[in-house]
């Protein structure tokens, strides 16, 4: 560990990693000489770039350049090995499908990135839509990983379409996302409803893309999570037909790209590629601490950027929560027409209990019951407290009173409000 200023002279295609660990400290990086980027934005020439705890970071660079490090990092090394140039050749590829697309004013590649948990999946999204967006394409991100996705808050899913580089330390600006509510953080949980928000979601990203020609042209690219086996192989297969995937970019797993070269029809392309040496293995721990760093920043933005949510009261009779999921019924109990697995994408009328006290729920921008599942969501509030005498709840919010609407979807993910 150390705290002195450090500084890095990297040779052409090196790049420099480190990793922010200890919970108080900060690491400023700024770039002395040359030319270098972190994971596809560049870096400003003697800007100061402010990292957090949790932040695993690496500086490439293409041409050589020389880099100062101030603050506590736990590991930082050069590293000569690196998948950079694969991934550029990759990008490389896309674009020139890019280029017949919009001679033809047609779609572009629409490309999935599939793989273990950390092989950099979430990261090759964002070189691959970086280098996108700098030569001026308008491509969409989907973000289908509900437990790490970079979109609004876990337990969901959505589209956002990039206009601009990310921000070195805060990512991809989330201005109007699509955004769907799972509610869970993991995948295995309702697989049904699921599948019922990816088909959603597919139609409103085809619908943007229908209306706007340059992102039409730019394609699409979508992150998935790292669940690769079974079912989880079953809803990789299911994602690919439902967003019409042209390429899938395979990452770590040689097993998986086998698989998925037997069972994907031959006009989708399937890469293998190699995962980079600098991704960080993270423990449950660290999931779930960046889970709730993320329920922290949508409602009080970031270091850079702070927002100031809102708290307010409602009468329970105001509301209507929803749970998403009835209990199962026996099988010779079910209504004609009825499939074993449909009560998991039935809506259940919630009456107010404790048990909901720190969770988030959506707020819907549907009142009609039958669409509620399917519509997107508004946004999210938090539950801070529960009078359960008085019948009313407090709730956290990222606007004022009055929420845009009264029907409300309850979410398995919490967050205690402890600011
Ligand atoms: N080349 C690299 N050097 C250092 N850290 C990296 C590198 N690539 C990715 N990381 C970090 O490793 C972690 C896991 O990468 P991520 O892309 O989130 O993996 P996945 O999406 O497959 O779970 C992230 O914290 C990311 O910032
Ligand atoms: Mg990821």
């Amino acid at each position: 560990m150390s705290e002195e200023i450090q500084e890095f002279k990297l040779e052409p295609d090196q790049e420099l990693r480190f990793e922010v660990e200890s919970k108080t400290a900060k690491v400023y990086l700024s770039l002395r000489s040359g030319q270098a980027e972190v994971f596809g934005t560049e870096i400003v020439k003697g800007k100061l770039y402010e990292f957090i705890a949790g932040a695993k970071i690496a500086v490439f660079t293409w041409f050589g350049c020389t880099l100062e490090i101030r603050g506590q990092t736990d590991v930082i090394y050069v590293a000569k090995e690196t998948p950079m140039v694969v991934y550029s050749n990759c990008h490389a590829a896309l674009e020139n499908m890019r280029m017949e697309a919009e001679k033809e004013n047609i779609k572009g590649p629409t490309a999935m990135i599939v793989g273990p948990c950390d092989v950099g999946k979430s990261t090759l999204a964002r070189i691959l839509l970086n280098y996108s967006v700098r030569e001026g394409r308008r491509p969409i991100l989907v973000d289908l990983d509900v437990g790490q996705g970079s979109i609004s808050v876990p337990g969901t899913i959505g589209a956002l379409l990039i206009e601009r580089p990310a921000s070195i330390d805060e990512g991809f600006a989330q201005e109007a996302p699509l955004v769907f509510n799972y509610g869970h953080k993991s995948l295995d949980k309702n697989p049904a409803l699921m599948n019922v928000l990816v088909t959603q979601l597919a139609a409103s990203v085809k619908e943007k893309l229908e209306v706007n020609k340059r992102a039409r042209a730019s394609g699409v690219v979508i992150n998935t999570c790292g669940w690769v086996k079974n079912e989880g192989y079953k809803m990789i297969l299911n994602n690919s037909k439902v967003f019409e995937v042209d390429v899938v970019l395979v990452l770590d797993q040689e097993r998986l790209y086998n698989e998925l070269v037997r069972d994907m029809p031959d006009f989708v392309k399937v890469i293998f590629l190699q995962k980079s040496g600098g991704v960080v293995e993270r423990s449950k721990n660290v999931r779930a601490d960046s889970r709730n760093q993320r329920i922290r920043e949508y409602f009080y933005g970031t270091p850079k950027n702070s927002l100031y949510p809102h708290s307010f009261e409602i009468k329970w009779s105001d509301l209507k929560v929803y749970r998403i999921g009835a209990p199962p019924l026996p099988d010779s109990c079910l209504p004609l027409g009825m499939k074993p697995k449909d009560h998991m994408t039935k809506l259940v009328l919630l009456t107010p209990n404790a048990g909901l006290l720190h969770h988030l729920l959506a707020v819907s921008f549907s009142e009609d019951e039958e669409e509620i599942i399917k519509t997107q969501v508004a946004g999210f509030v938090c539950v801070t407290n529960i009078d359960t005498e008085r019948q009313t709840v407090t709730l956290l919010s990222p606007q004022p009173k009055p929420l845009p609407n009264n029907v409300l979807v309850l979410s398995d993910l919490q967050f205690m409000d402890s600011q």
